[in-house]
């Protein structure tokens, strides 16, 4: 396991949450109808079919990136509004938040990713409320889970400071990545006029930052390199 994620959950001051939270990442399966669905392994996992953090990896790198974003918010929640806010819910709520997309994604047959049937059939936001009330977890965490895509695309807006705070968090993070991966794959086929599929965040940073800095000659450079680099890439 990622010892930043690690580090994450270690965060969580209340044992007794902190303990639930760490047994729910190691064993993140669910039993539906008496059938065991056992997701890709976490480290593996991307967060997203194309729009963000559509990468192995990908998973642990959203849940990381959110929270440190929601730790921000919280420093700003406190110190710049003089508000009260619960780390521990903001914790455990992003560190949970999307821990069943490893069930819901699967490796396509050429490259990338697939929907797997059980996501044809349920969402990953439901998925994990479902687990959480059925493993006991509290109304305010599960609401922080529930209420985390936001009232336009979920099932309830934010009631909760600390649901607010995990939902800002969310999208702020998904789209960080999701406009750098794009502007890189935007870049990398201007130059090339091809695809250059499954690039990571290290890789499309590098890439726009290229572009920044030394133009399109920039990019070339870098999006060349990346192909010395990865035999298997295209
Ligand atoms: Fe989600
Ligand atoms: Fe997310």
């Amino acid at each position: 396991m990622d010892s930043h994620f690690m580090e994450i959950i270690s965060k969580i001051k209340n044992e007794g949450i902190r303990e639930k939270v760490a047994g729910l990442v190691e064993n993140s399966t669910i039993t539906i109808d008496g059938k065991i669905y056992r997701g890709m392994p976490l480290d593996a996992a991307p967060a997203g079919l194309s729009r963000h953090h559509s990468y192995p990896g990908g998973l642990v790198e959203h849940i990381i990136g959110a929270t440190e974003i929601a730790l921000a918010l919280c420093d700003v929640v406190e110190k710049v509004y003089h508000g009260e806010v619960d780390r521990d819910l903001v914790l455990a709520g992003v560190i949970l938040h999307d821990i069943f997309k490893p069930l819901t994604y699967e490796n396509a047959e050429d490259r990338g990713y697939k929907m797997t049937p059980l996501a044809d059939r349920i969402d990953h936001l439901t998925l994990i409320v479902s687990e959480l009330v059925r493993l006991g977890f509290s109304l305010d965490l599960v609401h922080i889970v529930c209420a985390h895509h936001g009232g336009q695309a979920g099932p309830i807006w934010p009631r909760t400071v600390e649901a607010l705070i995990c939902h800002l968090a969310d999208l702020t993070d998904s789209r960080l990545n999701g406009e750098v991966l794009r502007a890189a794959r935007f870049l990398s086929r201007e130059v090339t006029r091809e695809e250059l599929n499954g690039i990571n965040s290290k890789e499309a940073f590098e890439i726009v930052t290229s572009k920044a800095i030394e133009g399109w000659k920039g990019v070339r450079k870098t999006v060349e390199r990346i192909r010395r680099e990865r035999p298997n890439a295209h």
